[in-house]
């Protein structure tokens, strides 16, 4: 495969899948998510927009610096002190690339933006023109470009070009579009601007109709050379083109799509687990590419045919995306050198002997507890080690009594700021009374909006993975954890969003004006 068919891969997890309503991430989560998409072969990371808050200023500086390979990208809008916010956050990154963004359909520009064409002509002048003055690597968004006048489109390219943008990223932002009318934009762009040979033409589709990634693929066959997508497909709304199935789809059908990506596939089911813890948002059982039952053979006729040849059901292999088949790994006498050699195995190369230290002391405690010890559980062990933040509310003890007749109550003690509390609370169903014995021991007003519970291996001592949601002010976080009694997982990962919390409170500015969330939310993003 020549290099012209080379597509490079603009990750937008961090920025458009953090604009899901409550996929909201921690910092130290981010961090995490980066590492991984840095060893993925991710070319491009955009990690946040860095004016739309302190916390996303914070999280695009953190990201620069750890990158090894990814460039770095951060988004503005067509203003100054957006694309300076850009630059200040990226600029400790070697190569780092600045996004900025205009509206350019006639319903946009008329309702939104309260300009005429000709404004916006002179704004990507100006804005981009400027953005060049920090870095060469600046893209270029016409946002909502799928309804916008084909003759402007070209005419607002071509300008962008001439100022120096040298990515043009055409947005089908609200998902409207379909592979046949996306295929002729972008053939249109590449038979009409004149300089179109001084840019790279990229994908960004929404999946509002379901058609994301075959918007996208046909961005792609039509001329595209880079297309934007996120980890599971998280985004705005119905969400945005799921790298994986991109990534995918190109390298199963080379017949078809002759075009090829830096992405090690292997990691991308690691990946895909990783966004979704840290986001609280579960892939869905029959999810391409990283569900938990996209190769899973149920009936007899599929499962006899795999015995026979894996070709008859099975177009990739599951090994191509890092699915390894469940094993039985360790039992309590393993030691900690079969534990790292374990570890290594599952593809968590690279972390800290401290988290490997902390991962073993709860494998330890977990095989006490359970005969069978599979990957899966090593793997959420580790995970929870990883996500590192000081927490200043720990359980210390819980006793909960359930069941039919009695109410159900909870006893439990606390450790909040160094001081040892204790409290007694009854509740509808014994859940609700652990998060209010937390209430009480720590009074707070939150919104709990998630409360969820998977089972992390098949059994009745299979280890529970609580993942909690909780809401305050507009700003989510969320927490997870995994014990084999699923209710002292639900107290820690209701103690660890609210943790979260804590620290979100203190890295966050007071908000400015009366605004709800979501109209903040929109006014950053120029909606
Ligand atoms: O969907 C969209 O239009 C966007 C732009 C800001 C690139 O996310
Ligand atoms: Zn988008």
């Amino acid at each position: 495969m020549s290099d012209k068919n080379r597509v490079i891969i603009f990750d937008t997890t961090m920025r458009d899948g953090e604009q899901s309503p409550g996929a909201s991430m921690s910092l130290e989560e981010k961090i995490q998510i980066s590492r991984i998409f840095d060893e993925l072969g991710i070319d491009i990371i955009e990690a946040g927009f860095p004016i739309a808050s302190p916390g996303d200023f914070e999280a695009v500086s953190a990201i620069s610096k750890i990158l090894k390979n990814s460039i770095p990208a951060g988004l503005s809008r067509h203003t100054k002190k957006d694309i300076d916010a850009c630059y200040e956050s990226l600029k400790s990154a070697k190569r780092f690339r600045i996004h900025t963004f205009i509206s350019t359909s006639a319903l946009h520009m008329k309702h939104k933006l309260n300009k005429t064409p000709e404004d916006v002509a002179e704004s990507i002048k100006e804005h981009v023109t400027y953005a060049r003055k920090f870095t060469d690597d600046v893209e270029w968004s016409c946002e909502d470009g799928t309804r916008t006048d084909m003759d402007f489109m070209c005419k607002t390219v071509e300008i962008a070009i001439k100022c120096g943008a040298k990515t043009i990223n055409i947005p089908d932002t609200v998902g409207y579009t379909v592979p046949s009318e996306y295929t002729k934009i972008i053939s249109t762009l590449l038979n009409k601007v004149p300089n179109i040979d001084k840019a790279i033409l990229s994908t960004h589709t929404h999946n509002d109709l379901g058609l994301a990634v075959a918007n996208s693929l046909a961005g792609v066959s039509a001329g595209a050379r880079q297309v934007e997508c996120t980890i599971n497909g998280i985004g705005e709304r119905a969400g945005n083109a799921a790298l994986e199935e991109i990534v995918m789809a190109m390298k199963t059908r080379p017949d078809l799509m002759p075009f090829s990506t830096g992405i090690n596939t292997k990691l991308l089911s690691k990946a895909s687990k990783v966004v979704s813890n840290a986001t609280g948002f579960p892939v869905q059982f029959n999810k391409a590419i990283v569900g938990k039952n996209a190769f899973a053979h149920e009936s007899g006729i599929h499962q006899d045919g795999m015995l026979k040849n894996r070709n008859t059901y099975e177009i990739m292999t599951p090994e191509s995306v890092g699915v390894k088949k469940t094993s039985l790994v360790m039992g309590k006498h393993s030691g900690r050198h079969a534990f790292k050699d374990k570890l290594n195995d599952l593809g968590y190369s690279g972390i800290t002997d401290d988290v490997i230290q902390t991962a073993f002391g709860k494998f330890k405690v977990l095989a006490d507890k359970k005969k069978h010890i599979y990957d899966e559980d090593i793997a959420a062990l580790v995970d929870d080690s990883l996500i590192k933040e000081e927490n200043v509310i720990k359980l210390k003890s819980l006793k909960v009594f359930a069941g039919t007749g009695e109410p159900q109550k909870a006893d439990m003690t606390l450790e909040v700021y160094g001081e040892i509390k204790k409290a007694s609370e009854s509740g509808d169903g014994p859940v609700d009374a652990i998060f209010k014995c937390i209430k009480k021991l720590y009074p707070h007003d939150v919104n709990l909006q998630l409360y969820q519970v998977h089972a992390v291996t098949e059994g009745t001592d299979a280890q529970a993975t609580v993942s909690v949601r909780i809401e305050e002010n507009g700003k989510t976080t969320v927490g997870q954890a995994a014990d084999t009694d699923t209710l002292v997982a639900s107290a820690n990962a209701y103690l660890n969003a609210l943790n979260k919390m804590i620290i979100k409170r203190k890295k966050t500015a007071p908000p400015s004006t009366n605004l709800t969330s979501s109209q903040k939310k929109q006014k950053m993003k120029g909606i």
